[in-house]
């Protein structure tokens, strides 16, 4: 293997890589900021930081807008919680502003010399903003690629994920001791599974065969992690679940680059993952778990379907957790390691990561 083409330790860790990172990474590509039903009503809201530089999403009647979280006044964050549903006014000194980001109400404007020409060059930093079935992305650079070049085929997977997607029935920021990137690297690999997920993932059946339908682009990646045939079917009650609208027999997970994870068991819950980089050492993963779409008119008995979604909730976090544990261990041996030297088959997904992360640096 050459070690060349893997990320070098030293960028897991201490203060050098952050403004690398944003410079080259971050503020180069798209990247995901919410989904649709986070912004059902009006006036609402979805902040993120990504090392620091804050956004803000928002619904101004209906169009999606995306910003930067300053505002131009004194520079206090315009919306200051992680969501909600709220006007678009900066709570210091209550300016108010519109969905191009102008300035629409000043408290005490005569106080100010300043004439109304003033005011106009006055704007909260707008961002480019596109929508992917249900998928949101924002992206700092108003001069890259369009969304459809940067995703390629995985354009088109998006959509259909949207397709199996319904509501969201739980959403949770959880503040991790890790490094962005060995969240990326633990979740694109199966291998961890036996030893990491054995009651869990692996008791339900999963990576015991290797990974297929592997599909790469532009480091965004797919695998399936198909179902054991040794695995008892279960659960008879659970049978209203042949009823939904994308069905497959697999553990099936995307990888979006940098930093958008989406996993789908057997398409009868599907978790969207969002790591927000905080620092070199530290990242929020944002949870998203959502409820399958039934087929047709076909409506589940309420009560088992809300039993459901409480064990898919518990399953998934318990999942989580293992995970958490293992890298919070790395993320501490990291300052001691000298080399990356090799990688397996069943992580060749880290590889196209490595790949596409080396090429921006
Ligand atoms: S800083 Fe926002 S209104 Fe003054
Ligand atoms: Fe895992």
């Amino acid at each position: 293997m050459d070690n060349n083409k893997l990320i070098h330790p030293k960028f897991y860790f201490g203060n050098s890589t952050q403004q690398l990172e944003f410079d080259k990474v971050f503020s180069k590509n798209w990247l995901f900021a919410g989904m649709l039903s986070d912004f059902l009503e009006n006036n609402s809201f979805i902040t993120l930081d990504i090392l620091d530089y804050p956004i803000v999403i928002q619904n101004f009647n209906g169009e999606l807008r995306a910003f930067q979280n300053i505002c131009p006044h004194r520079f206090n964050r315009i919306q200051t919680k992680t969501k909600g549903i709220d006007f678009f006014i900066c709570g210091y000194h209550n300016w108010s502003f519109d969905k191009e980001g102008n300035v629409k109400s000043i408290p005490k404007k005569s106080s100010f010399n300043e004439s109304h020409q003033d005011f106009n060059c006055l704007k909260v930093k707008p961002l480019r903003i596109e929508i992917v079935g249900k998928f949101v992305f924002v992206s700092l650079d108003q001069n890259s690629e369009s969304i459809k070049e940067y995703l390629g085929v995985f354009h088109d997977k998006l959509l259909e994920v949207s397709l199996a997607i319904d509501y969201n029935f739980y959403f949770e920021d959880d503040l991790q001791n890790i490094n962005w990137k060995l969240i990326v690297e633990n979740v694109v690999e199966a291998y961890h599974c036996p030893a990491i997920h054995q009651n869990t993932l692996y008791n339900m059946g999963f990576c015991r065969k290797s990974e297929v339908n592997n599909d790469y682009y532009n480091g965004h990646s797919v695998a399936d992690y198909p179902k054991s045939d040794k695995v008892d079917e279960g659960n008879k009650l659970l049978k209203y679940l042949d009823n939904i609208e994308i069905k497959h027999d697999t553990f099936r997970h995307y990888f979006i680059f940098p930093n958008l994870l989406i996993s789908s068991t057997e398409g009868t819950s599907i978790y969207v993952g969002n790591i927000l980089p905080v620092n070199s050492e530290k990242s929020i993963l944002r949870k998203r778990f959502y409820s399958p779409k039934f087929r047709d008119n076909f409506i589940p008995k309420e009560a088992i379907h809300k039993a459901f979604l409480e064990m898919v909730k518990t399953s998934i976090n318990q999942i989580l957790e293992e995970d958490k544990v293992i890298l919070e261990q790395i993320q501490k041996n990291m300052p001691f390691v000298e080399n990356t030297y090799f990688l397996g088959k069943e992580e060749s997904r880290i590889n196209s990561f490595h790949e596409k992360y080396l090429e921006l640096i």
